[in-house]
């Protein structure tokens, strides 16, 4: 049902100027503290949230300057290409990963699916990520391309992945990650990002907290929550990710094809029933209840996510 694919493709010297990444990433500052699916109720004045600070360069509405850098790099299209042996890569995200003062790893995880006519900007993420492991959508699924590229290598923050599946143990990329890229399947493949130091800071700020250079020339850059200064250290101590996201068809005829297909909500509630009643289970899908979490999770039971073998405790575990 879910596909594991080949181990990334590494590429070395990816840029050739980085300060011009550097330059991307500071005009698209401030950065804002991870927010997402996994604690969609946080209280947005309680200091809960690590340093792992997020912000979009590329979607469909965004485009920062500077950003083609990464959009359309050449070698990393390349490499999307030879990894699913497909003609037609169309990339659609950039974002951006900035950590630090990290004392426990990020979850374990893959990342959030696509299907045709269904993404995180019209379908609730629990909804596409129960889909996913569902395994009843994967004729709709539109294959994704992922390339992680770091900007420069610090204390930890190295990368765990699982191309062998979530059953054995995971392969890692750490030390001399600057500059380098890995091209692969993060919708497929877990992947975890270890603790970042410095560490035993046990920092955690506000969901209103930002990221930025600071403002006094010094090329530090700056952690502010609600006026506060929390944590100020060179940007070379950060680890900084810059992730690209790419649509994958074999060819023009079947991107042509996929793209004139959309799932309805309506489409998605009738697999779902589809399948509830073959298991004889009394729960119906309930589409006036997309936004409630006890739905969610009475859906998601049923359907559960592999656990990968061997993943470092996260600080996104159950206390
Ligand atoms: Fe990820």
């Amino acid at each position: 049902m879910i596909h594991y694919s080949d181990p990334p493709i590494l590429l070395r010297d990816v840029l050739g100027d980085v300060d011009a990444a550097r330059a991307v990433l500071a005009r698209a500052a401030p950065y804002t503290p991870l927010g997402g699916w996994y604690r969609p109720d946080a209280d947005l004045d309680a200091a809960t949230s690590p340093l792992w600070f997020q912000n979009d360069w590329v979607h469909a509405d965004l485009r920062v300057s500077g950003s083609e850098l990464f959009l359309h790099h050449p070698r990393v299209i390349q490499a999307a290409r030879d990894f699913y042996g497909a003609d037609v890569i169309v990339p659609h995200s950039v974002y951006v990963n900035v950590m630090v003062a990290l004392d426990r790893a990020g979850p374990a995880h893959t990342d959030n699916p696509r299907f045709q006519g269904r993404d995180r900007s019209n379908t609730p993420m629990w909804l596409l990520r129960t889909m996913l492991w569902s395994g009843l959508f994967d004729r709709f699924s539109i294959v994704q391309a992922t390339s992680i590229w770091w900007m420069n290598d610090v204390e930890g923050g190295g990368l765990s992945y699982w191309p062998d599946g979530p059953d054995k143990p995971p392969h890692r990329h750490f030390g001399a990650m600057a500059n380098t890229a890995l091209v692969g399947d993060n919708h497929g493949m877990f992947h975890q990002v270890g603790a970042v130091g410095p560490f035993g800071k046990g920092l955690l700020v506000s969901p209103r907290a930002e990221l930025a250079p600071a403002e006094d020339g010094s090329g530090e850059w700056e952690v502010r929550d609600r006026g506060a200064l929390r944590f100020r250290a060179p940007l070379g101590d950060y680890r900084v990710s810059v992730l690209w996201k790419a649509d994958v068809y074999p060819n023009e005829a079947e991107r042509a094809r996929q793209c004139a297909q959309a799932l309805s909500l309506a489409d998605v509630a009738r697999v779902f029933d589809a399948d509830l009643a073959a298991r004889r289970e009394p729960l119906r899908f309930d589409l006036a209840r997309l936004g409630d979490a006890r739905f969610a999770k009475a859906v998601a039971e049923f359907y559960p996510e592999a656990a990968p073998l061997d993943a470092l405790p996260s600080f996104f575990d159950p206390a």
